[in-house]
């Protein structure tokens, strides 16, 4: 009989952890244990430790964040956003090496200053404009350092579950009869299940290459053309009107152009991506059946 590959799950509640619950029986190969914050956190070195020695697993995905980009602005919230998206993942990465456990880490396009004009490369220079993003390329760098971990950057997540642009973007539709939506800040969506599923087909697979690498749908758009896009597939008549990022000013600076090549994902774990137009109406038909 082959063994059975144990998967813990960290920060299951968020989106991308909500997607792997969600098709983690699509994988009877695998045994899962998602954790959130209440029965591991992942600042707690002792809740870390036991939850490793009593599951022994032979992956962790961290889908654990600090995720609110404009709040890490203030001062307070950055030391939290540290000790969650850094120190915790450095605590992650010492405890994999020690239990011979790999480490899927999830890391972000907000690591660029978001100044280039073709895809960034997993190996293109790092420059975040935000807190959120400094955390995260820190974060990333000791998930290297203290083990080898695959680390995988995205973008744009959306999904059923959580808060994201896509449902902001419907109940603003239902809401108003007219909504403002910036339109010079370019990048890909990435629908948080296609995310999930890669990584399980990665895990499943057994084909471990450490390093960063790159994922989002396939394809390019703005935040207006990805609301006139969600505005089309739900029939809402509500008037989308296009605006400068300089109209709409935020706590956090982003990236205008956060385009990521996706190449060595692909050619290293021969998986396809979707793209984000067919993701979009999976993920708004998944929302009108729930
Ligand atoms: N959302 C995006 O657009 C986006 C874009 C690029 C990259 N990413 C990255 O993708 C990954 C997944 O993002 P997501 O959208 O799924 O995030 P999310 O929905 O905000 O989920 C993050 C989860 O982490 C949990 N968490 C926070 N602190 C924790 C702790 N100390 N211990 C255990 N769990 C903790 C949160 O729980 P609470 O709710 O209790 O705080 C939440 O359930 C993250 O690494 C994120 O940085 C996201």
């Amino acid at each position: 009989m082959n063994k059975q590959i144990k998967v813990l799950v960290t920060g299951s509640n968020g989106q991308v952890g909500s997607e792997l619950n969600a098709l983690s029986h699509q994988y009877p190969a695998l045994v899962f244990k998602f954790t959130d914050r209440s029965n591991m956190s992942i600042t707690d070195p002792e809740a870390v430790e036991s939850c490793f020695r009593d599951f022994e697993p032979d992956y962790c995905i961290n889908c654990a964040a600090y995720t609110a980009v404009d709040k890490a602005e203030e001062a307070a919230a950055a030391v939290i956003a540290t000790q969650i998206n850094a120190d915790a993942v450095e605590l992650l990465a010492r405890t994999c090496t020690a239990h011979n456990t790999k480490l899927v880490h999830i890391s972000t396009d907000y690591v660029f200053d978001g100044t280039a004009h073709q895809p960034y490369r997993p190996d293109a220079a790092t420059n975040p404009v935000s807190v959120y993003g400094a955390t995260k390329l820190k974060g990333e760098q000791l998930a290297a350092a203290h083990t080898d971990a695959v680390i995988i950057r995205t973008a744009w997540v959306y999904s059923s579950f959580g808060k994201n642009f896509v449902k902001t973007m419907l109940r603003l539709m239902s809401e108003r009869p007219a909504i403002n939506v910036v339109s010079d800040q370019q990048g890909s969506p990435t629908y948080a299940r296609d995310l999930a599923a890669a990584i399980l087909d990665l895990v499943s697979k057994g084909k471990w290459v450490a390093g960063i690498y790159h994922y989002t749908n396939e394809g390019t758009t703005t935040w207006y053309d990805f609301a006139v896009a969600i505005k089309k597939l739900a029939s809402s008549s509500c008037e989308v009107h296009p605006i400068p990022t300089s109209a709409f000013p935020t706590p956090a600076k982003r990236p205008s152009y956060s385009v990521l090549d996706k190449s060595s994902f692909k050619d290293t774990f021969h998986l396809n991506i979707p793209y984000w137009e067919s993701s979009l109406k999976k993920c708004i038909e998944m929302m009108e059946v729930a």
